[in-house]
């Protein structure tokens, strides 16, 4: 009784944090990342297939992409799916798979009308061709799109990324056409998937897991961190604004004083 009674009021506490808790509309995190976790756990709470965790989780994304518009972010990047991953059971793989081509086939005129430009991190090449084309065609068709700039990260590994701009790097000083002495941070950050994105301002994690999980390793040297026991599928705009405001709150001094 007392825990549901605890329960009610975090949930209240939650939903009066609207667009007016992010104080200051200047100070925004012009990027932010998101580990979406916890869909498995919300679907067990409700005798759920594991699917129907991720199911719900995709309804969440269309809110939070929504609610980034809305308040002005500028990039969203969303891990949808690791290098790590593929471990899971092969019906969920495969319904993790269809997710993005349903997500794009319901909802790509209503983000082509918000001016989002969507983009794809990750290895493309094991995808199935399904998945990689419905990520072409968003990305073709939202190209010149000046809005919010939606990143999905499908098949991605921080660890996975670096050693693939090592090994193009390295190519390119066995071919003659660099020095070592020229391989900088920013040579690195070029290599990356990420190099048209500057690095996450902030990086939500929804669950109550306090980890990166291979997530954009190089790019969070500086990213503010935000945890939250609210699991995906629960995960609201107002949760996500609350973030926002706390990043907001926070001095950030690159290793200054
Ligand atoms: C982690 O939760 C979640 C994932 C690995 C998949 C995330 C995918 C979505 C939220 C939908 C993506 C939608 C689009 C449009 C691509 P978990 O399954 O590990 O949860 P658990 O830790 O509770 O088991």
């Amino acid at each position: 009784m007392l825990e549901k009674l605890s329960q009610m009021l975090t949930r209240k506490e939650r939903q009066s944090n609207n667009e007016n808790t992010v104080r200051d509309r200047e100070a925004l995190p012009a990027h932010i990342a998101v580990i979406m976790d916890g869909n498995g756990r919300w679907a067990k709470q409700r005798s759920l297939p594991r699917i129907a965790g991720h199911r719900a989780g995709m309804k969440t994304v269309k809110e939070i992409v929504k609610a980034a518009d809305e308040i002005g972010i500028k990039i969203l990047t969303l891990y949808a799916f690791s290098t790590e991953n593929w471990k899971r059971p092969r019906d969920e793989v495969d319904f993790l798979m269809k997710l993005p081509q349903e997500f794009i086939s319901t909802e790509l005129d209503e983000l082509i009308e918000r001016n989002v430009c969507i983009r794809m991190v990750g290895s493309k090449e094991e995808l199935p061709s399904f998945t990689r084309d419905a990520l072409e065609k968003a990305e073709r068709k939202t190209l010149n799109n000046t809005g919010l700039k939606l990143n999905f990260a499908l098949n991605y590994g921080g660890r996975n990324e670096i050693v693939r701009a090592i090994s193009e790097i390295s190519q390119r000083v066995k071919e003659g056409g660099l020095e070592p002495e020229e391989i900088t941070e920013s040579l690195i950050a070029q290599h990356l998937y990420t190099r048209e994105f500057p690095d996450p301002d902030l990086l939500i994690r929804t669950s109550g897991e306090i980890r990166l999980s291979n997530f954009m390793l190089w790019q969070m040297a500086y990213t503010e961190l935000w945890f939250t026991d609210v699991l995906w599928p629960d995960f609201s705009k107002e949760d996500f604004y609350q973030a926002i405001a706390d990043y907001q709150g926070r001095a950030r001094r690159y290793g200054s004083v």
